[in-house]
């Protein structure tokens, strides 16, 4: 942690945001403190506790890469109470900011893989930091393949990364809608029906996947179908957190903690806990 009290957040301030859906906005915020932000590390797959006084604390995964510090990224479905005032800041306006918090993914385990993202919707925010830090250590990892799927494509977030993803030569991309719509030059299907056609080699390859529970159900049952097996299978979940540091009890499943076990499971650690997703 930046600072000695782990439930005490730092001041940061907005520095940019983006427009990325009708219901998804990107906040790059800095911390106040120029040590502070100087002195953050995090690793992909941790998030954040942003808060606004008087309206109250949601979590939200760090999607920027530790390989590019300039700020910090969270990208926020409006959803509620608190993501809706969130989506009315703007540049200038300040929160407060728990972070680092949970667990990463196994970045050293990874090395040498070939690596499958698999995302849908909002679930591409934590892949995005993962897949980033990954092209800036890129010589590390085997092939890397995108899959990403929304329901229209006003719903595909984070079009200057696919844009920059599209063109470059040493990773593959795949989008896809779930219905056809005018211009739409890519897939159509739900995501574990294009997953199947795509057909991906499970030797050498761990497959990482985010998005609606539904999503990540039926993504998770075709990767078993195409021969992953359940360790070389990695989600991140989420569980309305409180604290972020195992105090409150409040985000358990089974016998974990989701703010300190996790968010990071493999498909090995997940599949006995009940209610899992
Ligand atoms: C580890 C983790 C990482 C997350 N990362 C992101 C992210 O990068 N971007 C993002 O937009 N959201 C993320 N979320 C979800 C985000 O925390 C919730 O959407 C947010 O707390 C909703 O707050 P609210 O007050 O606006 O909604 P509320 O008014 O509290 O709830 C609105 C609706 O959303 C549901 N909901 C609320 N919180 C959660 C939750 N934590 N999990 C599942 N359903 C919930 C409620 O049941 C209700 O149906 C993450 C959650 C966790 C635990
Ligand atoms: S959020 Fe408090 S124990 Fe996990």
């Amino acid at each position: 942690m930046t600072t000695n009290n782990p439930l005490m957040p730092l001041m940061a301030t907005i520095v940019e945001t983006v427009r990325e859906t009708a219901n998804i906005k990107t906040f790059r915020v800095r911390l106040d403190d120029e040590a502070a932000m100087r002195d953050f590390t995090f690793l992909p797959g941790q998030v954040g506790q942003l808060s606004l006084f008087g309206v109250g604390e949601s979590t939200f995964v760090i999607n920027s890469s530790p390989t590019r510090m300039d700020y910090l990224q969270f990208s926020i479905l409006k959803t509620g109470e608190v993501t809706a005032a969130l989506h009315r800041l703007k540049t200038g306006d300040r929160i407060g900011v728990r972070a680092p918090l949970g667990n990463w993914f196994p970045v050293e385990l990874l090395k040498g893989k070939d690596i499958l993202f698999v995302g849908g919707g909002i679930g591409m925010a934590p892949l995005r930091t993962l897949l980033i830090y990954m092209l800036d250590n890129r010589n590390d990892f085997g092939k890397i393949t995108l899959l990403y799927g929304g329901r229209s494509p006003g719903d595909m977030a984070f079009q200057e990364d696919l844009k920059e993803w599209a063109a470059r030569q040493d990773m593959d991309m795949v989008l896809t809608i779930d219905n056809p719509a005018d211009g739409w030059a890519h897939e159509v299907g739900l995501i574990p029906n294009v997953l199947k056609e795509m057909k991906p080699t499970p030797e050498n390859c761990i497959a990482v996947t985010c998005g609606p529970p539904i999503m990540i159900k039926f993504t998770v049952m075709a990767l078993q179908e195409l021969g992953f097996p359940d360790e070389s299978i990695i989600t991140t979940l989420e569980r309305r957190m409180k604290c972020g540091v195992g105090l409150c009890g409040r985000c358990n499943i089974g016998g974990k903690y989701v703010c300190v076990d996790g968010p990071v499971f493999s498909w090995a650690e997940l599949k006995d806990l009940p209610q899992e997703l």
